[in-house]
């Protein structure tokens, strides 16, 4: 048969698409951004998703009005507190796990069975705005059955550990780690569900022709993504600018100390075994209790969609393949070159199944699961300094943020943290050309398997994100 050499017009962008390039902010410090993109995916976005911001915007004097009457923030009871670590998105940060750092500060009781930690160092990057204060921090938690308790905080801006019944002192000190919970989820490990991917994203649409099987299966896993994450690291008005005036520039402190985070995610924390490196992932990563079950659940039945469609490669598609590969694995940590991916069929499944389960499933959850928490009990802004061992602390909880902080965190989660989905990964229409009599049927299967697994979570109080509302692509 021989490869058959594509023309130009055989690729949706004629070969001249979008390409990833060094993050013009942290060229070494963030994934590779895509920069340059056609008019006719910022047109789309605009249309569909940008024009959204814009209304939203005129919610803005009610947000406000909302911080108005009812200032401050709401009571988190310890046992509301670790089930807010351990029962939403923020059990991602859940480790059993010790570096040195953490045997230096916690000791001994490190040795004990059934001790967890949740580590929001990262947030020792944060510049802080004059009156606010955040804190890097350090949980540990006793595990029984599928029970955790907070046993210790250590707050590492004033070197001090607190333990329930240190009253008020206990009691900021939660706010910090829950703020710690409110940066680090949307500025260190959420992101990197977001830009690693774009680079995968735009060697799609520019090296693989139209009719190549893989083009077709990440097709409508694509729309959105990459004008979207321009946005947000590009624009002047992103919300990361954190300019004064933004109302929905709800962070504590400074773009560059923001940017910061994103670096930690990315690059990870050289001494701290919570925060690896960034590397492509063939599965997902291991969370604990139900926020990992649902991950979990949902992962074998990208796997065996995948595997229902990438039978019977041509040699053209094997070459387009390989290229597609070697391409992405020079932006992307861990992602397989070409040669690996045609030598081992399970790898490529895995490598393609994962891609389709992260900007799906794994991304939309985490803007369900965030977006609909209490902003009064996960705060972004604290207008108290953190507490201090020795020192007494009185709280009142009204003055712990002003109004406006209210207002913003309000707007910010109306406009980006909540999810708003557009197009669903239910309503995915999969084009596969001259195999479509013979593949349709795996889509429709796959559909059908979602929806079980959908009912299963249900049924085990598991289910974080309906699958009716999960989006096909990363679109919020
Ligand atoms: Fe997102």
């Amino acid at each position: 048969m021989g490869i058959d050499y594509k023309a130009p017009k055989d690729f949706l962008y004629n070969r001249k698409g979008p390409w990833p390039q060094p993050c013009p902010e942290h060229p070494f410090g963030e994934s590779a951004g895509v920069i340059h993109l056609p008019l006719r995916e910022a047109i789309d976005w605009w249309l569909h998703i940008g024009s959204r911001y814009v209304f939203t915007l005129a919610y803005t004097p009610v947000a406000f009005i909302k911080g108005i009457l009812n200032p401050g923030l709401e009571k988190v009871s310890d046992e509301e507190f670790a089930q807010m670590l351990t029962h939403t998105m923020l059990a991602k940060f859940i480790k059993n796990v010790f570096d040195s750092k953490d045997k230096e500060i916690f000791g001994d009781i490190l040795l004990q069975d059934n001790i967890w930690i949740c580590d929001f160092e990262p947030v020792r990057v944060v510049k802080t705005f004059p009156g606010i204060y955040a804190s890097a921090t350090k949980t540990l938690l006793k595990k029984d059955g599928d029970h955790y308790t907070a046993i210790e905080i250590y707050v590492d801006d004033t070197k001090s550990m607190f333990r329930p019944g240190n009253g008020d002192a206990w009691e900021l000190a939660k706010y910090f780690v829950l703020q710690g919970g409110a940066l680090c989820s949307t500025l260190v490990v959420h992101p990197l569900l977001h830009f690693p991917m774009d680079s995968v994203n735009a060697i799609t649409k520019t090296a693989l022709p139209k009719d190549h099987i893989i083009f077709q299966l990440l097709f409508p896993h694509l729309r959105f993504t990459l004008y979207l994450e321009k946005a947000v690291l590009t624009f002047k008005s992103s919300l990361l600018m954190s300019k004064w005036w933004m109302p929905y520039a709800p962070y504590p402190g400074e773009y560059e100390g923001l940017r910061d985070l994103l670096v930690e995610g990315y690059n990870g924390i050289d001494h701290n075994y919570s925060y690896p490196p960034f590397k492509y992932q063939f599965e997902p990563e291991f969370i604990v209790g139900k926020y990992g079950e649902f991950h979990q659940a949902y992962y074998p039945v990208f796997r065996k969609f995948v595997t229902n469609i990438l039978v019977d490669l041509t040699e053209t598609e094997v070459f387009y393949l390989s290229k597609w590969a070697d391409y992405i694995s020079g932006w992307v940590p861990g992602f397989p070159k070409g040669v690996e991916l045609v030598r081992d069929r399970e790898l490529l499944i895995s490598t393609v199944a994962y891609y389709l389960f992260d900007v799906s499933i794994g991304h939309t959850v985490d803007h369900y699961n965030y977006g609909n928490m209490d902003i009064r009990k996960i705060p972004l802004r604290l207008r108290h300094a953190p507490p201090k061992a020795g020192e007494k602390v009185k709280i009142d909880r009204s003055k712990l943020t002003k109004f406006w902080d209210y207002g913003k965190y309000e707007m910010a989660r109306r406009l980006f943290f909540k999810e708003s989905t557009k197009t669903r990964l239910m309503d995915a229409e999969y084009d596969f050309g001259k195999r479509n009599t013979l593949l349709q049927k795996h889509v429709k299967d796959f559909k059908n398997e979602l929806r079980a697994v959908d009912q299963k979570l249900k049924a085990d109080k598991a289910q974080f994100a309906p699958i009716d509302d999960i989006a096909a692509s990363i679109q919020f």
